[in-house]
């Protein structure tokens, strides 16, 4: 395919003063790749300097949070830190604004353009006193007039100091949880004085905002809002109202340019849309702005954000009049080339991002210290200055074995053919992609199969040698003559043997019953002894295929270890799959009419009966027999242990594990 498919997607576009070499768009995102608080370092140029070199047009990077410092004579504790959080940007540093500088030239070497968005968060302060995000319980400070003077001016000041460091446009953040849209909402704005009202007068603030910004730097910036189509939240705006408040800012003559999503950031649904939701599900909102702004001189253009992950959806948004503008940021962290890539006709090189949340998950609440951004499915992701230094290709090509295709193998084997090795990847199974294939049947989740196509491409284009319905032993390996082995053989579910009764013919593994290996009756127990997405996804396949289930769950919350961003829209859909679930029980004793519960945290015991079934979902333990037969006779120079083998953890563990050994080797 040549880059004539996507004309749309690769025509240049004029945006204020800005000229936007394509419509691929980076929309901000706060992953925290600098590792210096309150700096821009060289890890922040080189994690979203790849997408400039990847041939993303706009490059929206990390926001910049105004909110520090507060005027004098309010100190608070945000006041005192260096940002609001050790690694956001203090924009007013000079050394922050050099830094930025650099990145701008960085970004523009590449043809690319450098958008600052200027976010004030509002977790302490608002124009009424209610909470602000629904997940809050304490309300916040009202705003007075001084207070509103400071936050505008704020805006004037972030501006011109992205001008000077080079930025080509700024967005005022409007959407999610900030202080402009506070002032936005009716749920948040309940002021009778010139700052609330109707829609026409809730925009005030923004509309000072924005003409605070251009009094300062003039039309030197391309200048834009990013706001949500709509509210989704009880007593918020919807999408008419936000059409009028739109088209009444845009009236003002300001705006070069409008960025548009929808969602919050708890709850569902989600500005960072998970793989439940459809891709574009919220398309119509960039298609109505478009038609009423069409009329406007200058014309705004429409930026449309929300799981876009292909070029060729991407290109149909631009063409079909959706937007002008398509935001694809997490495709970028899946694949930061995947613009290059598409115009160059390469598509099934590219590594579509799968909608697992987990880099907003890891970077909202981070699990890991040094926090570095992460990705499922891309291993590079974070430690882009790592792999520059340590990728070199193979300076003697090695005989390269590989047990197990499964995430960790494939990597594994991708990046052991990439440098120059002869690779052989066995897989006992039908199939590349191991426990993806199993997640990938569950209700909506089909797209984490798009990584096994991936993989399976990969393997194809890099020459590996892939042998599948292939068992393995000991002497199967010798007889390869390999320099080095990869065993990538994953896990088996776990079965928690010491409970008596255990081994009954109704008690049946989650995975088992995934693959239909194992079937249950109507009425089905799940035992959840994990925090993650199996537990929801075992009892969304079952009530999917008309069981009545039950869910006795170890923890506090069913999904207790997926983070705010994603766990509304899978507790959402279990409350419609009519899952019940039960917290703080763990598994005692099966009989086959009934079993026995106990406290998670105390000695009281309970009985159920009335279950056809009982499904385990207990996680899962390593397979690493052969590892550790090959270590142990030592014929082989180089064995290694991959993935789920060694322990099984998440996705992106996994992955880059087996990368990890792949660079190695
Ligand atoms: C790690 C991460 C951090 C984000 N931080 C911000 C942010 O600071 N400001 C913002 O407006 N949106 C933020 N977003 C939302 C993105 O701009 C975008 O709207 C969202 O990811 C949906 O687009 P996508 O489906 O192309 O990923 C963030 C997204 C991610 C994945």
């Amino acid at each position: 395919m040549s880059s004539a498919n996507f004309e749309h997607l690769f025509s240049p576009l004029q945006v204020g003063p800005m000229r936007v070499p394509n419509r691929i768009c980076e929309t901000t995102n706060t992953i925290n790749s600098s590792m210096m608080p309150g700096r821009l370092d060289e890890h922040f140029v080189a994690h979203h300097g790849a997408k400039a070199r990847g041939g993303t047009g706009w490059i929206g990077s990390e926001t910049w949070l105004l909110n520090s410092p507060f005027p004098p004579e309010m100190p608070d504790e945000i006041g005192l830190s260096v940002g609001f959080a050790s690694h956001q940007a203090a924009y007013q540093d000079p050394a922050f604004a050099e830094d930025m500088s650099k990145f701008c030239d960085e970004v523009h070497s590449s043809d690319a353009v450098a958008i600052v968005q200027l976010t004030h968060l509002n977790s302490v302060w608002s124009p009424s006193p209610v909470p602000v995000i629904g997940a809050q319980d304490y309300t916040p400070h009202v705003m007075g007039e001084e207070e509103i003077e400071f936050c505008l001016n704020t805006y004037a000041d972030g501006a011109e100091i992205a001008k000077n460091a080079g930025a080509d446009g700024v967005e005022i953040h409007c959407a999610h949880e900030t202080l402009a849209y506070s002032f936005l909402s009716p749920a948040t704005n309940r002021r009778s004085d010139q700052w609330g009202g109707g829609p026409q007068e809730r925009v005030r603030f923004v509309l000072e905002a924005l003409k605070r910004i251009r009094a300062r730097v003039g039309d030197s910036l391309a200048l834009g809002i990013r706001i949500a189509g709509t509210e989704f939240r009880q007593g918020g705006y919807d999408n008419m109202e936000m059409r009028e408040m739109l088209y009444c800012i845009g009236e003002a003559g300001l705006l070069d340019f409008v960025d548009i999503d929808a969602g919050h950031c708890w709850g569902a649904p989600s500005y960072v849309p998970n793989s439940y939701y459809a891709h574009a599900a919220f398309r119509e909102f960039g298609k109505a702005a478009k038609a009423d702004l069409a009329e406007m001189d200058p014309k705004p253009a429409v930026l449309f954000t929300g799981r876009v992950n292909d070029p060729v959806l991407a290109e149909e948004l631009v063409r079909d009049g959706i937007c002008d503008l398509v935001g694809m940021v997490r495709a970028g962290i899946a694949d930061p080339e995947f613009a290059n890539k598409a115009r160059e006709g390469r598509l099934a090189e590219i590594r579509r991002c799968i909608a697992c949340t987990r880099c907003i998950d890891e970077a909202s609440e981070p699990a890991t210290f040094p926090y570095t951004p992460t990705c499922s499915i891309n291993p590079v992701i974070g430690k882009e200055l790592l792999w520059e230094q340590q990728y070199q290709m193979a300076s003697t090509p090695k005989n390269v074995v590989v047990v197990g295709g499964g995430l960790a193998g494939c990597e594994a084997a991708r990046v052991a053919a990439m440098r120059g090795h002869q690779v052989i990847l066995l897989e006992q199974g039908k199939r590349l992609g191991g426990q993806l294939l199993i997640a990938a049947r569950a209700p909506g989740r089909d797209s984490f199969e798009d990584q096994v196509y991936f993989e399976e491409n990969e393997m194809t284009r890099l020459g590996v040698d892939v042998r599948l319905q292939t068992p393995v032993d000991l002497e199967a390996i010798r007889a390869l003559n390999p320099d080095a082995v990869v065993i990538a053989t994953g896990s088996t579910p776990r079965v928690p043997n010491d409970i008596p009764g255990i081994d009954l013919p109704h008690v049946v593994q989650g995975w088992d019953v995934m693959q239909g290996k194992a079937t249950t009756g109507d009425r089905v127990a799940i035992i959840s002894m994990e925090d993650y997405y199996e537990t929801p996804c075992v009892a969304e396949y079952l009530t999917d295929r008309g069981k009545q289930v039950e869910v006795f769950h170890k923890s506090v919350h069913l999904g207790s270890d997926i983070a705010r961003y994603s766990i509304g829209m899978v507790l959402k859909r279990m409350e419609e799959c009519g899952v019940n679930v039960h917290p703080n029980l763990m598994l005692k004793e099966v009989r086959a009419d009934s079993f026995e519960l106990v406290s998670s945290w105390g000695d009281k015991t309970y009985r159920r009966e009335g279950f056809d079934s009982l499904v385990l979902v207990c996680g899962s333990v390593p397979q690493h027999g052969l590892y550790d037969q090959l270590k142990a006779e030592g014929s082989i120079a180089q064995v290694y242990v991959a993935g789920s083998a060694w322990v099984p953890r998440r996705m992106a563990e996994a992955t880059s594990h087996g990368a990890s050994i792949g660079l190695v080797i």
